[in-house]
Parts: structure tokens; C-alpha cells; sequence
């Protein structure tokens, strides 16, 4: 069995962070598949075509397929780009945040990602970050995490991120962004987000990324490389 390591939570929960590093460490590529839902949400903007248009939603995606490429010389993150352009830092601007919800609730863009996110899966090992990764797309996946954090928190490490990124932070719109984002994926009726039962959850409230990684190592790091 290849070494699969399926992580889900939350919005701003701190996957990415873990997820990544825990990666590097197992010296395995990392899939955020959201940046996939966010590629896709991107488009989507650029071409003015409706969130909630399911059918037009499918024909940008054909007309433009999103792609996973191993991005670094280490190989250890793969790369996002549809219709061949790599968004970059645009993924992660307020109005593909806000518009991506409404993207990933659609059950026919849900099975050609999850299609996707399988091929890639088949072919090696893979640490693969998302809100559906335990439950629906590696349900046999040897490790699951479930990662939580309380709102404030996770309110508080946004922030933290777009300072730095020397992007404009507006706590209270944060926040709503937020609670609409776990509202709209926790009630959304395919794969809504939710604990696979065989999930180890981790809180990361109060808890540094390295704390949350040698956990994670612990239980990965020891068998994957017994
Ligand atoms: O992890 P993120 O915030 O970049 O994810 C962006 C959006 O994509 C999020 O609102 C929910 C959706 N998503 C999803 O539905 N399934 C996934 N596997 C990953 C993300």
C-alpha cells in the first residue's frame, strides 16, 4: 500500500502548513486539492461565469483542465494551473475565497476533481490536503487526519498570513468569510466536510505548527518508515 496521507479540516485550521512540511519530511509530493476548487473559482471570475452555473462551470473546465505538476526540484508540492496559467498568489485573493464555496458544492465539479486527485493518488505516494481527502477521495488511505481549530484562532493565523503578505486584513470581514465558508462546506449536500470515523483529530488551538507535525510524525513518520 503506497504511503497516503489524507488531511482534512476546517478552513484555516493550519493543514497547509502541517501538510506541507509533513511532506517534505516523508519525502513525499504534497496535493492541496483546494487550490484546486480555488483554480477553478479563479476561471470562473476571469470569464464571468457564474458560481452557481454548474453546466458552465463543466464547460470551463473541459475547455481548460486543471493540471497537478510537480512544482519544485525536491518534488515535494505538486503545482496547480488550468488552461495551462498558474494563478499563483491569485488564489488566495478575498474574491476567489468568496466565490469558492458555491464552486465546490456542485456534484458534477466535485467528481472530476475527485477523479483527478484518484489519478494522481494511483500513482504514488502522497500527502493530499482537503475537506473531503479521509472520507470520499482515499477512504483507504493508512493515515487520516482531522484537523481543528477554534475560530478565533483560526480568525487570528488568516490575519497573521496576509500581513505578512502585505495584504490588507479587515478581522471582521475575516471572520464572517469564515463562518459563511464552514457553514456553506459542513452543510453542503455532497461530500460535506466531516471527520472520516477512522480520522485522528488533532485541535490545533494553542498548538504551534511543529507541535502538530511531530504528532503527525509519530504516527506516520515510525511506520512509514519501519
Ligand atoms: O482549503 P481551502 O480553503 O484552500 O479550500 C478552498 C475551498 O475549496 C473550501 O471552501 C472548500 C473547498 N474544498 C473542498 O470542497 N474539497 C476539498 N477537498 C478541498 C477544498
Amino acid at each position: 500500500m503506497a504511503l497516503h496521507v489524507a488531511i482534512d479540516g476546517p478552513a484555516a485550521s493550519g493543514k497547509t502548513t502541517v501538510a506541507r512540511t509533513l511532506a517534505r519530511r516523508l519525502s513525499v509530493p504534497y496535493l492541496d486539492t483546494g487550490a484546486m476548487y480555488r483554480a477553478l473559482a479563479w476561471r470562473a471570475l476571469e470569464t464571468g461565469t457564474q458560481p452557481a452555473d454548474e453546466a458552465a462551470l463543466m464547460r470551463l473546465l473541459t475547455r481548460e483542465p486543471i493540471e497537478a505538476l510537480p512544482s519544485h526540484a525536491d518534488g515535494s508540492a505538486f503545482c496547480i494551473t488550468i488552461g495551462g496559467r498558474d494563478p499563483g498568489a491569485a488564489l488566495y485573493g478575498p474574491d476567489v475565497s468568496a466565490a469558492v464555496s458555491a464552486v465546490a458544492a456542485h456534484p458534477n465539479v466535485r467528481r472530476a476533481m475527485v477523479e483527478r486527485q484518484r489519478e494522481i493518488a494511483a500513482a504514488g505516494p502522497v500527502v493530499m490536503a482537503g475537506r473531503d481527502i479521509g472520507t470520499i477521495v482515499l477512504p483507504a488511505a493508512p493515515f487520516k487526519f482531522f484537523l481543528t481549530a477554534s475560530l478565533d484562532e483560526r480568525v487570528a493565523r488568516r490575519a497573521a498570513e496576509l500581513a505578512a503578505a502585505r495584504q490588507a486584513v479587515d478581522i471582521v470581514e475575516l471572520r464572517r468569510n469564515l463562518e459563511r465558508r464552514d457553514r456553506l462546506d459542513a452543510t453542503r449536500a455532497v461530500a460535506p466536510l466531516r471527520a472520516a470515523p477512522d480520522a485522528v483529530q488533532i485541535d490545533s488551538t494553542g498548538r504551534s505548527a511543529a507541535e502538530v507535525l511531530a504528532l503527525m510524525l509519530e504516527l506516520v513518520g515510525q511506520e512509514a518508515h519501519r
